[in-house]
């Protein structure tokens, strides 16, 4: 049975920062940004924006009630999520108007987890093929003003909708996976930034990378010149361009000039985005499908997951029939061209403008936000959302 990707999502809020400003303003060379870490803009998220509403968002324009019907499994993937106990996937379910036969829940591996979320659906859906599954991704990703990974900051979520005899691509097996314990980057519990060592973190990822492209080879003989493109986890372009750059040395000028002019048109989106961490290998897949004019259905693409501390996944798609009439490309190009850009200053406003610890009631100002879903604020320390009427 072909099982896989049936459609997908993608939402970004309505503000960013050029890395070019925010380079002048930190007394770096602007070149450093934008060719050196690989980064244009910087999505900056309001406070009525969290992972809940950005993920229902994405998720929103790509439901029809065919789907809500067919989806009994909601597996939500963040690292950057709202309460410790009670799954996000719940408060989706609701804001969506979701089957009440549905099995909703949260998953967490840095950003490997929603990998671990589609492969999930498709065992789901291996034993259920009138099934689908909502596997979303959303995340909002902060290092904190003047640190070395401002410059990779970013928010936004992808939703996908997996189901048997997929519109857009199926997801091959077997894949290749590893684990080890690294502590390249985390979060504890009591800090609402991220911790990296970043040098640390890029030489993991590219050994994670070159292990796993070696193992899925050995497991299923196939190599570089079956593949029309690699996608990568983006924390930052330049991050999957050198992973990418590593295993292209011995390799014939063919294979290496498609892989790294696909690699470019791969990268477009999360240049423009920045990290979202749990949806960043799938934002670029959506890159490379909504702006390539030459990869034909049948063809094949790897896509190479990791999630830092550390799991990573190497795998394969196939590309389907039609795969192009199945994406929302217009809709997409028009978020994020309509996005508001904004001066240093507004984005260290917005940076800072962030809730305070423990407050047991509060209001905020959804009607400043055109998203139409927000986080509206906080009753009796319960979160509340709100769906516009568009
Ligand atoms: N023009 C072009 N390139 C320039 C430049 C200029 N004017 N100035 C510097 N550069 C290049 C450097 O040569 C370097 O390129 P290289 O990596 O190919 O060698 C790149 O810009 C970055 O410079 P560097 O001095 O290494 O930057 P840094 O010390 O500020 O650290 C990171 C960069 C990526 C390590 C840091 O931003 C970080 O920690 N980010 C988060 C990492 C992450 O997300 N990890 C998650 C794990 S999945």
């Amino acid at each position: 049975m072909k099982i896989g990707i049936d459609k997908i999502g993608f939402y970004t809020p309505h503000m960013y920062v050029e890395t070019e400003d925010l380079a002048i303003a930190r007394n770096i060379e602007p070149g450093k940004f934008t060719i050196g870490i690989g980064q244009e803009k910087i999505a900056v998220p309001p406070i009525t924006q969290d992972a809940v509403s950005l993920a229902a968002n994405a998720a929103l324009e790509i439901l029809t009630d065919e789907d809500r019907d067919a989806i009994d499994y909601v597996i939500f993937a963040t690292e950057s999520g709202i309460d410790h106990s009670k799954a996000a996937s719940i408060y989706i379910h609701q804001l969506l108007g979701l089957n009440r036969n549905t099995r909703s829940i949260e998953v967490k591996q840095a950003c490997y987890s929603a990998t671990a979320g589609i492969q999930m659906a498709k065992g789901h859906i291996a034993l259920n093929p009138e099934s689908k599954a909502l596997v979303l991704g959303a995340d909002i990703s902060r290092y904190g003003l003047q640190t070395s990974g401002e410059v990779t900051q970013g928010a936004g979520a992808v939703a996908i909708v997996m189901s048997a005899d997929p519109k857009i691509m199926t997801v091959e097996s077997p894949s290749a996976y590893q684990t080890e314990d690294v502590m390249d980057f985390w979060r504890p519990l009591y800090s609402d930034t991220a911790f990296v060592q970043g040098k640390y973190s890029v030489d993991k990822y590219i050994g994670f990378f070159q292990d796993l492209f070696t193992e899925y080879t050995k497991k299923t003989g196939i190599g570089l010149s079956d593949l029309e493109a690699i996608l990568f986890h983006l924390p930052y372009t330049k991050m999957g361009l050198k992973a990418l750059k590593s295993i292209l040395e011995d390799v014939n000028e063919a294979d290496k000039t498609r892989l790294l002019a696909n690699f470019d048109i791969s990268k477009k989106y999360n240049a423009t985005v920045g990290n979202i961490y749990t949806g960043s290998l799938y934002l670029s897949l959506l890159s490379l499908l909504e702006r390539n004019t030459t990869i034909e259905p049948g063809e094949r693409v790897g896509l190479f997951s990791y999630g830092s501390g550390a799991v990573g996944e190497f795998f394969t798609g196939i590309l389907q029939p039609n795969y192009r009439k199945s994406l929302f490309k217009e809709q997409h190009e028009q978020m994020l061209t309509n996005r508001t850009v904004l001066t240093v200053a507004e984005y260290e406003a917005q940076f800072n403008d962030t809730l305070p610890v423990g407050v047991e009631n509060i209001d905020l100002p959804t009607e400043k936000d055109p998203a139409t879903i927000c986080f509206a604020g906080i009753k009796d320390h319960m979160r509340q959302y709100v769906r516009k009427n568009k």
